[in-house]
C-alpha cells in the first residue's frame, strides 16, 4: 500500500497540464503515493448541473489531503446560459467549487508564498519574499446575498442602523446586499496562523492588511485580535496598512514585508498583487490548509485560451506540491523540489513563454525532475 492517498483533482483547462507536470516531478523524487482521480469543474456544471459532484466530496474524505489544479468561474447568469438545455430553469445555480471545498472542509488558512527566485527575469525585485495567510472560509466570501433584499431585512437594517435608512424608499429589486461576515475565531485563527510561521521561519514582522478607518465593524474586529495576538509573540513587529495603501507599497516597498495577513477578499486581492512582484500567477503556489485536511492548488485559474497546448508555466503547481509535502511532513523532498525549482529559474535554459523562453510545461517538469532524482 502507498503510504500517502492524494486526490487528484485536475479541474478545467490547463489544470490538467500542470497537474501532469507536478507528478513528473512528484514521481521522480520518489515520492509514495497513490493517487484518486475526481471530477470537479465547468463541464461537470454543465452536464450535471453540479461542478462539485457529492462522489468527489466523498472521495475526498477518504484521502490524506488534495491536490487540485485549475477552475472556470463564471457569474451566475453566464453560468445558468451554458448549462445543457435539459437541466435549465430547474434552480440549478451555479457556485465556485473551490469556494465551496475551502468552506466544506473548513480550509481556514489560505497560505500563499511569492518569492523571487534568483534569476527570475520577471521579478520586480529579486530580494522579494512575502507569504500571504488569507483567511480562507468567511468575509465576503461567507455567501450570504441578496437580490432583490428581502423586505424584512431591509426594515431590520433600518431598525438597528440609522445609516440603512436613507435606502429605504429604494426599490428592494434595485438593492443588492453581499455580506462581509467575521467571526472571532477565524480573526484569531488567520492572525495566529501568520505570527506561527513568523516564529517558526525567523520574519521580522506581521503586517495586517485591513481598513478599519471604514469597515469599524469587520475590520476592526481583526486588527483588534490582531493586536492581542501579538502580544504572546514579542520580536515580530505587528504593522497595520490599509488595503488601498497596502497597493500602494507593495509596488513601492516590496521587499520590506514578510508575512502578509487578511481577511478573504483583501487576501485575494493582495496574493494577486505579490505574485505579480515575483513572476506573475505562473510562479504562484497556494495551500489551502483546515484542522484535518488540506489542498493544494496554483493561484492561477484555467487558462483557457492554453488548454491543450502543453505551454502554461507549471511553476506555480510544482511549488505547490512543494507546499503539500511539507504539509504531509516530507520536508526533505520539499527541500529537495523547491532547490529543483531554483536551480531551474537560474540556469535559464528551460524556460516557458511567459518567462521569455520556448519550453513547454513538460520540458519545465522534466527539467526541475532531473534535479530531484
Ligand atoms: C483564488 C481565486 C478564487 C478566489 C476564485 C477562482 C473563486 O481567485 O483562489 O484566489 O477568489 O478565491
Ligand atoms: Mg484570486
Amino acid at each position: 500500500m502507498a503510504k500517502h492517498r492524494i486526490a487528484w483533482l485536475p479541474g478545467d483547462g490547463i489544470g490538467m497540464d500542470v497537474l501532469n507536470a507536478a507528478k513528473i516531478v512528484l514521481d521522480a523524487l520518489g515520492f509514495d503515493a497513490e493517487y484518486v482521480p475526481g471530477d470537479v469543474g465547468w463541464e461537470l456544471w454543465c452536464k450535471e448541473g453540479n461542478p462539485l459532484p457529492d462522489r468527489t466530496i466523498e472521495m475526498l474524505r477518504k484521502t490524506d489531503c488534495c491536490l487540485f489544479g485549475a477552475i472556470t468561474s463564471k457569474p451566475r447568469d453566464e453560468a445558468a446560459r451554458e448549462l445543457a438545455p435539459e437541466l435549465r430553469d430547474k434552480g440549478f445555480v451555479y457556485f465556485s467549487p473551490i469556494v465551496r471545498l475551502r468552506q466544506l472542509f473548513n480550509l481556514h488558512t489560505n497560505m500563499r508564498p511569492c518569492k523571487a527566485f534568483k534569476g527570475n527575469p520577471l521579478n520586480l525585485r529579486d530580494d522579494i519574499d512575502i507569504v500571504v495567510f488569507r483567511e480562507n472560509t468567511e468575509g465576503l466570501y461567507s455567501g450570504i446575498e441578496f437580490h432583490p433584499v428581502p423586505a424584512d431585512i431591509m426594515r431590520l437594517f433600518a431598525e438597528h442602523e440609522p445609516k440603512a435608512r436613507r435606502f429605504i424608499d429604494v426599490p428592494l429589486q434595485d438593492i443588492a446586499v453581499t455580506v462581509r461576515l467575521f467571526t472571532r475565531n477565524a480573526c484569531r485563527s488567520i492572525v495566529t496562523q501568520a505570527f506561527e510561521y513568523a516564529k517558526k521561519h525567523n520574519r521580522p514582522n506581521v503586517t495586517v492588511v485591513e481598513k478599519p478607518n471604514v469597515l469599524r465593524e469587520t475590520g476592526g474586529l481583526l486588527v483588534n485580535e490582531a493586536r492581542k495576538i501579538a502580544r504572546d509573540y514579542p520580536g515580530i513587529e505587528l504593522w497595520e496598512t490599509n488595503i488601498d495603501a497596502m497597493c500602494m507599497w507593495l509596488v513601492k516597498n516590496p521587499q520590506i514585508y514578510s508575512v502578509l495577513c487578511a481577511g478573504n477578499m483583501f487576501g485575494d486581492i493582495i496574493s494577486d498583487l505579490s505574485a505579480q512582484l515575483v513572476g506573475g500567477l505562473g510562479f504562484a503556489s497556494s495551500a489551502n490548509i483546515g484542522d484535518d485536511y488540506a489542498l493544494f492548488e496554483p493561484t492561477h485559474g484555467s487558462a483557457p485560451k492554453y488548454v491543450g497546448m502543453n505551454k502554461v508555466n507549471p511553476m506555480a503547481a510544482l511549488l505547490s506540491a512543494k507546499l503539500m509535502l511539507e504539509y504531509l511532513k516530507e520536508d526533505e523532498m520539499a527541500q529537495v523540489l523547491e532547490n529543483a525549482v531554483g536551480r531551474v529559474i537560474a540556469e535559464g535554459k528551460v524556460r516557458t513563454y511567459d518567462m521569455g523562453g520556448s519550453a513547454s510545461t513538460t520540458d519545465v517538469a522534466d527539467e526541475v525532475a532531473r534535479f530531484c532524482r
